[in-house]
C-alpha cells in the first residue's frame, strides 16, 4: 500500500504532519528499520498533497509493506478512510433518519461501496437499518424506491418528534423529518376550536402536531389508502387534545362533504398551485391558508394566491424558505389571511 519512507531523525516532524492533514492511515501500522521510518498513507489521498506537504524533507513516496493496526474507528470518517473526504460528506448531509432506518443517498461514484458506507452508518447512528434512494419521490402519493443495505430489513418503524410518535413506512407513504420545524411553526399559529382541513395529509403529521396541543377539529384528507391507516394508527398512539378526522379520497371529491374552514393546510409544493380555487372557495370570510410550493420566488408564489382569492382581500403573514429543493428553488411557506 501507499506509504511514505522517511530517514529517522525527521520521522517525528513528518508525522505531525501527516497526522495534521489527517493523511496518516489508522488501519495500518507504521514501522521502522536500520535507517529509515515507514508511515502508511490513507488511499485517498493524491500526490500532490505529499508533495506540497513534506516537500522540505527528503522523503520517498511509494507502495511499502505494512502490517494491519487492531484499531477501532473513532466516528464515521475513520471507518470510510479510503472515500474522499468531500464524497463522505456529500453522503452524510443527505441523511434522513426516520424512527430506527437511516435512508442515505449514494452518489453514483460510490456505488461499490455502498454497502461498506451503509455499515458505517449502522455503527455509527446506532439506528437498526440502512436504506439508500432507489428514486425521486414520485407520483400522486409521493413516495420513492428505496433499496435495503444493511441491518434489519424492515421498513416499519415509529419515529418520535417532540415527544409525538408517527408510525410508519417510508417506502409506502411520504413523511419527511425535515418539516419538524415547520409542524410545530404551523402548531404555534393554531387557536382552539378551529376547523381545519389539511388537504394533502398523509399520516396526519401536521393533524397530530396540532391537536396535540389544541382542541381543534382537522379532517386529515389523503389519496394513499396506507397514509390514511397510519393516520388512525397515530392517532390512537398520541393522546390528542383535539380531534383529527382521517379521510381516505381525492380532496376534488371529498371537499363537498366537509365544512367551511378556518385553516386549510396545503403541503403538496409540486402541485398545490392546482388546488388553490378550491381551497379559497372552502375557506372561511378571515381564514388562514398554509400554502406550500416550490418555487425559486416568493413573489410568484404570493401572486398566485391573491390570483385565485379574485376579489376578495389577502394578507400575507408570513413568506418563508422551509428549505432547499435543488439549487436555486425553494419549498416556500406562506401564511395568507382571505377576507
Ligand atoms: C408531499 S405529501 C405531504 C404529506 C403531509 N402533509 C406531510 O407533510 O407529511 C403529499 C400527500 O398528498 C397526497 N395527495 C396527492 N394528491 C392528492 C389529492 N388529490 N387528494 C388528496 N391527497 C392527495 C399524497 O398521497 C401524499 O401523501
Amino acid at each position: 500500500m501507499k506509504g511514505i519512507r522517511i530517514i529517522k531523525k525527521e520521522a517525528n516532524n513528518v508525522r505531525k504532519k501527516l497526522l495534521k492533514e489527517d493523511i496518516l492511515s489508522k488501519k495500518f501500522k507504521a514501522r521502522n528499520d536500520e535507517n529509515y521510518v515507514y508511515f502508511p498513507i490513507k488511499s485517498e489521498c493524491d500526490d500532490t498533497i505529499i508533495e506540497s506537504l513534506l516537500n522540505e524533507y527528503p522523503y520517498e513516496y511509494g507502495d511499502y509493506e505494512f502490517e494491519k493496526a487492531s484499531y477501532r474507528p473513532q466516528n464515521f470518517r475513520d471507518y470510510l478512510e479510503d472515500i474522499p473526504e468531500q464524497l463522505v460528506d456529500e453522503v452524510t448531509k443527505s441523511f434522513d433518519v426516520i424512527g430506527d432506518i437511516v435512508i442515505i443517498e449514494v452518489p453514483p461514484e460510490l456505488e461499490t461501496k455502498k454497502h461498506q458506507i451503509a455499515q458505517a452508518v449502522l455503527k455509527f447512528t446506532r439506528r437498526k437499518s440502512v436504506y439508500c434512494k432507489k428514486s425521486k419521490v414520485s407520483g400522486v402519493r409521493r413516495t420513492r424506491k428505496l433499496e435495503y443495505l444493511s441491518g434489519e430489513e424492515s421498513l416499519e418503524t415509529t419515529h418520535r418528534e417532540f415527544g409525538l410518535r408517527y408510525r410508519l413506512n417510508p417506502s409506502m407513504v411520504y413523511f419527511s423529518p425535515r418539516l419538524a420545524t415547520e409542524r410545530s411553526r404551523i402548531t404555534s399559529q393554531v387557536n382552539n376550536g378551529e376547523i381545519i382541513i389539511d388537504f394533502f395529509a398523509g399520516i396526519a403529521s401536521f393533524g397530530i402536531n396540532i391537536a396535540k396541543k389544541h382542541d381543534v377539529t382537522i379532517y386529515s384528507v389523503d389519496i394513499n389508502p396506507e397514509a390514511i391507516r397510519y393516520a388512525h394508527e397515530n392517532i390512537k398512539l398520541n393522546n390528542l387534545v383535539g380531534n383529527v378526522i382521517p379521510i381516505l379520497g381525492d380532496i376534488n371529491d371529498v371537499i363537498v362533504d366537509l365544512p367551511m374552514a378556518d385553516r386549510i393546510l396545503m403541503n403538496l409544493p409540486g402541485y398545490s398551485k392546482n388546488f388553490l380555487n378550491l381551497a379559497v372557495n372552502h375557506l372561511k370570510k378571515g381564514g388562514i391558508l398554509n400554502y406550500y410550493e416550490f418555487s425559486n420566488s416568493e413573489e410568484t408564489v404570493i401572486d398566485r394566491i391573491r390570483e385565485a382569492s379574485g376579489t376578495r382581500k389577502v394578507e400575507i403573514e408570513d413568506v418563508r424558505r422551509v428549505r432547499s429543493q435543488s439549487p436555486g428553488i425553494y419549498h416556500m411557506g406562506v401564511d395568507a389571511r382571505i377576507y
